[in-house]
């Protein structure tokens, strides 16, 4: 168990893969993708990611619903998938992403405890608060703040910025939590407190700034924070 982090005033979570499970899009399609969903699921959510450091890199940002779709398109062709109905089924499976089984219960605790929530994700807002309304959980964030604000998507110091900004609390006492490892390191390098929310057992990354802790689900948060 790590130990407690005091003075924590906020906690501010990473979306896509720490609250919402990215996989239950393609999971939720399996009667049509048979056994190539995880495959796609890899490939999906692989290429989302490298397009958005590469559109941050090149300066051509797209929002995330765009690059989303990008991905997908790539997905389905390395896989000679070809259905623009299927597509669309995905596209809209990502508003409606599954929420991990404990997400719930821990934010409400620490919404109940006085903590500040916030979600910080390059989500673009409308698909942020879609995940958020269909996992009944909107209503427990003080804010959600997208990538969109800036236009850069993460590791960007921008985009943490935001989070200390727009809750007007110290990147020192916020918690930010993030499964995403890269995400978890930037954060950290940022100046937030982190925990990396290591849900696969992945190795550490080989980057420059170590997570405060790890956690291997957001069940493990309150006792952590929690005077
Ligand atoms: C997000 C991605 C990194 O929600 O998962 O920002």
């Amino acid at each position: 168990m790590p130990n407690r982090l005091p003075n924590i005033h906020a906690c501010v979570f990473d979306a896509y893969g720490t609250l919402f499970d990215v996989a239950s899009a393609a999971r939720s399609a399996q009667d049509a993708l048979g056994e190539k969903w995880q495959t796609l699921a890899e490939l999906w959510r692989s290429r989302q990611l490298q397009y958005t450091w590469l559109r941050s890199l090149t300066g051509q940002y797209m929002d995330f619903w765009q690059v989303t779709g990008d991905a997908l398109d790539f997905a389905l062709e390395t896989l000679r998938v070809a259905d623009p109905a299927l597509r669309e089924r995905l596209m809209n499976l990502y508003l409606t992403l599954e929420a991990y089984p404990e997400v719930r219960e821990t934010l409400s605790k620490l919404s109940a405890a006085g903590m500040k929530l916030a979600i910080l994700s390059n989500g673009a807002p409308a698909m942020l608060s879609a995940a958020a309304v269909h996992a009944g959980i909107a209503e427990l964030f003080d804010a959600i703040i997208s990538v969109d604000e800036v236009k850069f998507y993460k590791p960007h110091p921008w985009v943490y910025a935001l989070a200390s900004e727009r809750l007007n609390i110290d990147a020192a006492n916020i918690c930010f939590l993030s499964s995403n490892g890269w995400d978890a390191y930037s954060a950290k390098a940022f100046g937030f407190r982190v925990l990396w929310c290591n849900r696969s057992g992945q190795a550490p990354e080989r980057l420059p700034e170590t997570p405060d802790a790890q956690i291997a689900s957001l069940a493990e948060l309150p006792q952590l924070v929690l005077p």
